[in-house]
């Protein structure tokens, strides 16, 4: 019965590249170029990133598959989605709750990350006029410093972000992730190039790829999947409310190899452009969030056309996280709007709302509430990452697997899945089936049991 409910459409992605583009849009972003470095960093390098590897293969991957599987099969966002297809299965549309976990695990993501894209925005500025008078780590405290100022930026970034959702993400990402993202991995590509020239590229090699397994704990197995996890913008709903907009003659598991692929590409390449210069100008590698801003804005200070490479460098920083950001939003939208509870803008504009109020505390954990400790010694900032990176996405995606590993019906899966190899269609079962849902249990397990 339930399921006879006629929700409104939101139409599919136009172009054979929209798909991949969005969805790559959605996955390269902060995940890769802030976070990856400092985490890595914060955890002692290469054994992290070995780890951080394995489970993008190991678990991220089957389940980027499992996440577009059901979301083009209903066509619906994803509260909806997981609903429709339980139902479909013939089993309970309790399943439903996955689906809302994710709209509140986007929300959660989407407060301290308009923070974090803030303070990008804010460089634009900073690197243009810099003279280097006043040292990178100097430069950072003084942004970080400033309530007002993180609030502005972060006020400016969540504007930009209700803005485009509100316009119907297919016209107006479609197009900007087109031009501005090939345009990133360029600069990219530029940065790595002038850090092996300048920076101290054995080091940085050293660190980031020969692993020291010695300090690896629970905690570094739970930090590394849940960057896998954020990383793909897997777990709550992204990939699964893109899916929904995708063409039904495209493969799912040929494009979710490309995302994952870029995706990973990205980060390593972000790494690989950051630990260079940090050890070159013997800064700390574990210094934390401010490791990428830090490090760059000292390479732009050495360079020349420095003024005119650092803002081109933050305005396409920016961008990635826009592209980014407009996904975290997005099944919630979705959601409001198909349902008819609200039209897209208003829907756009109060959850981004709620996300902007949330912000506030991320905004403010870096100076006057820096004591303030939400979730053991964690800051809201900090909080808000661990509940969603490390608790709710491994979550969603562990019932996600185990949904399609198990309760989802076969010929569902299959059409949805098409011809595929069938060796590497059995490869795919079993993770999705054991490996995945039973290294995420493992990974919760070690940590808080
Ligand atoms: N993947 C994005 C990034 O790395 C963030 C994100 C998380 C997007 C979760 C969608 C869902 O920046």
């Amino acid at each position: 019965m339930e399921i006879q409910k006629q929700l409104k459409s939101h139409g599919a992605w136009v172009g054979k590249w929209t798909f991949i583009l969005a969805a790559t849009g959605s996955a390269v972003g902060l995940g890769n170029i802030w976070g990856f470095p400092y985490k890595a960093g914060t955890n002692g390098g290469g054994a992290f990133v070995l780890i951080y590897l394995g489970c993008i293969l190991a678990i991220g991957l089957p389940i980027m598959v499992s996440e577009i599987v059901i979301g083009r099969r209903a066509g619906n966002s994803p509260v909806n989605a997981m609903r429709r297809v339980a139902v479909d299965s013939n089993t309970t549309p309790l399943w439903r709750f996955v689906g809302w976990s994710g709209i509140f695990a986007g929300v959660l993501i989407l407060s301290f990350y308009s923070v974090i894209a803030g303070i990008c925005l804010n460089y634009i500025f900073i690197s243009a006029t810099s003279s280097g008078a006043l040292s990178a780590t100097d430069q950072f405290s003084n942004v970080i410093s400033s309530p007002l100022n993180l609030l502005f930026w972060h006020t400016v970034f969540m504007t930009l972000t209700a803005l485009i959702v509100s316009a119907g993400i297919k016209d107006g990402i479609g197009r900007m992730v087109k031009i501005l993202m090939p345009l990133l991995g360029m600069l990219m590509i530029f940065m790595v190039i002038y850090a092996m020239i300048n920076g101290d590229f054995n080091k940085a090699m050293t660190f980031l790829f020969a692993p020291d397994f010695s300090n690896v704990t629970s905690d570094t197995l739970l930090q590394a999947m849940g960057q896998a996890f954020f990383s793909l913008g897997l777990g709550m709903g992204s990939i699964m409310a893109y899916g929904a907009y995708m063409p039904k003659d495209q493969s799912i598991v040929s494009n979710s190899f490309t995302v994952a692929s870029l995706d990973t590409l990205v980060a390593i390449v972000a790494g690989i452009a950051i630990f260079p210069i940090i050890f070159a100008f013997s800064l700390e590698p574990n210094s934390g969030p401010g490791l990428v801003f830090v490090s760059m804005l000292s390479a732009f200070n050495q360079m020349q056309y420095g003024q005119f490479v650092g803002p081109l460098f933050f305005i396409l920083l920016s961008v990635a996280a826009l592209s980014s950001s407009i996904s975290l939003l997005e099944p919630g939208v979705a959601y409001l709007s198909e349902e008819g509870i609200l039209p897209r803008k208003r829907s756009a504009e109060i959850i981004a709302f709620v996300a902007w109020v949330l912000g506030i505390g991320s905004a403010l954990s870096f100076n006057i509430w820096s004591d303030f400790h939400l979730i053991s010694d964690r800051n809201f900032l900090d909080s808000m990452e661990f509940i969603t990176n490390q608790v709710l996405l491994p979550l969603g995606g562990m019932f996600i697997a185990i949904f399609v590993g198990w309760f989802m019906k076969k010929s569902l899966i299959t059409d949805e899945i098409g011809a595929m190899n069938p060796v590497l269609y059995m490869l795919w079962r079993f993770f999705v089936k054991f490996i995945a849902p039973l290294s995420v249990a493992y990974i919760f397990y070690r940590q808080f049991f």
